[in-house]
């Protein structure tokens, strides 16, 4: 491995769950098969070994350091040695000191960084906070020196992998796929994180979920579905490590399909097949000349593989960095429109429009989910087609429904802001299109006031009433 690399990454034990048998078929993140099907198998390969290069598998994954996750991170220096015990001098200023009490420090990744030791990672077996030293889980065959510098890394991966195989797993899958042993039986089936898209953010269209958004999924769950609160459960540092778990997941899964997506263009599965049928050439020499070509774009350095996964690890470090910036949060520039029957009549008028926010063609005139795009055949984006089944479909490619607003229940959260937010702003990865470029804030408020009113709207007098004196609250809502 070249010097650069050695330094980005460090190998964490992530460990099987006590009491949970982990079989062999889940010691291996399995490859997302929908979007590997129509690549080379050879290319699918390539793939595979490069994400296990940079993250290792579920039960020995990888800390990459160059993604913004936070592993839990200490760097320091050796100060001496003492028989196994390695007396060390943290930095405080470039270390995470709080990630040093993490219970899973022991069989965190432990790499040299200078000295004899250089390049080399080790598992801790130990460490203790009193007399800031540690022991290596193996011997380290060449004693380190003084000043010699490390990192102790992934304390918290290892944490967050133990709580999630323990808590979301069953659900969410091995790899983030969405499709664990529970999943089945689910609808809406769990999220699958490998597209690296959530739906419930806080932040404007253009931007990923930030931390926030996806803590205050997590404790709170998605009302509605499956999706359960996990406050008051989990700890406050136990859902800080899951979602930097969960990110790491998504980020894993995003790098695979733009991987996979880049080699279809050279290296499609029925390659051999189609230019032995031009050429007449044998497939066997083709399947050589595929083997090569690979094999050359895997070593070189400048245009190759390693190239391509610079750029793309680049642009997903910005976008996961930008979530997490207050300028990409969605705060309404005028307070909330008061909730006054004028506003929810306005509100409604647009509702219904079909030229403005076109709320009608999918939630039906009543709101009741079910406008007329539920039922015509949808033009499919990814293949320039259209989809087999009538009704909207997902960014995951499944059929999916306006939400039915007579119910009154919403999943990205029923604070007034929330639903300013989801208006103005559509819903990440299904068709619920954002408003905010013809839609002016005072009237996303309207929208927000109607939507609200919409469960009484038909239900008996006694509780219209009730709503009208109670009234929503009417305060601006905030982000946490
Ligand atoms: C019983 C099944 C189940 C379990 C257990 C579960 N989830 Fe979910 N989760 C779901 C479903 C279903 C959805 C999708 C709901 C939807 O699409 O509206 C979801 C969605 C999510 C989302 C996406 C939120 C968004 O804005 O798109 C995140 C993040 C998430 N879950 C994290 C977790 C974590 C972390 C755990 C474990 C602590 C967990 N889930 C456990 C079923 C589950
Ligand atoms: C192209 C179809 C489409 C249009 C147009 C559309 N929606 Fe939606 N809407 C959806 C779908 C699909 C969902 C469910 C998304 C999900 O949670 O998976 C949804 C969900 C919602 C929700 C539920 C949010 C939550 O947190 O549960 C609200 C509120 C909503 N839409 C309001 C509106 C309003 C107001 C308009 C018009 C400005 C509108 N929608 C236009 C398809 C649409």
């Amino acid at each position: 491995m070249s010097a650069r690399v050695w330094r980005l990454l460090v190998v964490v034990l992530a460990g099987a769950v006590a009491g949970c048998a982990e079989d062999a078929s889940q010691m291996r993140f399995a490859q997302n098969a929908d979007i590997a099907k129509p690549v080379h198998r050879k290319a699918r390969a390539v793939v595979e070994k490069t994400l296990e290069e940079h993250f290792g598998t579920p039960l020995n994954s990888v800390a990459w350091l160059k993604l913004p996750v936070n592993y839990g991170k200490a760097e320091g220096k050796v100060k001496s040695v003492d028989g196994r015990s390695v007396i060390v001098d943290f930095n405080a200023e470039t270390s995470d000191l709080e990630s040093l009490k993490s219970p899973e420090l022991s069989r965190a990744g432990l790499l040299f960084t200078s000295g004899a030791n250089q390049g080399k990672s080790f598992l801790l077996a130990s460490y203790d906070a009193s007399e800031k030293s540690f022991e290596t889980l193996t011997a380290l065959e060449t004693a380190p020196a003084e000043g010699d510098q490390f990192v102790v890394a992934g304390q918290n991966l290892r944490h967050g992998r133990k709580l999630y195989a323990r808590h979301c797993q069953h659900c969410h899958g091995i790899n983030g796929d969405g499709d664990g042993t529970t999943a089945k039986y689910l609808n809406p089936r769990p999220r699958d994180y490998r597209l690296g898209i959530f739906k419930f953010t806080s932040t404007n269209k253009d931007t990923k979920a930030s931390r926030d958004d996806l803590k205050r999924i997590v404790s709170q769950g998605i009302p509605g579905t499956y999706m359960p609160a996990f406050v008051p459960m989990l700890k406050e540092n136990e859902l800080a490590v899951l979602i930097e778990y969960v990110r790491w997941l998504a980020m894993r899964g995003e790098l695979e399909v733009q991987l996979l997506k880049d080699l279809k263009n050279d290296y499609a599965a029925d390659r051999a097949r189609k230019e032995a049928q031009e050429t007449k050439a044998s497939t066997s020499d083709i399947e050589k000349q595929i083997a090569k070509q690979l094999e050359e774009y895997v070593a070189n350095p400048t245009e190759g593989l390693a190239a391509f996964i610079e750029t793309v690890t680049g642009d997903m470090v910005s976008a996961w960095e930008g979530a997490e910036t207050a300028d990409t949060v969605i705060m309404p520039p005028v307070p909330r429109v008061p909730d006054t029957a004028e506003s929810r009549e306005r509100g409604k008028a647009l509702f219904v429009k079909t030229d403005g926010g076109k709320c009608i063609n999918c939630h039906g005139p009543t709101g009741r989910g079910n406008g007329f795009q539920t039922e015509d055949f949808q033009k499919n984006d990814a293949t320039g087609g259209f989809y087999e089944k009538r009704g909207l479909h997902d960014s995951w490619g499944e059929q999916i429904k306006p939400r039915d607003l007579t119910r009154g229940i919403y999943r990205g959260g029923r604070r007034p802001i929330d639903l300013y937010r989801r208006i103005s702003q559509g819903i990440k990865g299904t068709p619920m299109p954002p408003v905010a470029a013809t839609v002016k804030p005072e009237q996303v408020w309207d929208l927000v006031n109607y939507v609200l009113s919409v469960p009484f709207e038909s239900a008996s007098p006694k509780a219209a009433k009730a709503h009208s004196i109670a009234g929503q609250p009417n305060e601006l809502g905030n982000a946490n």
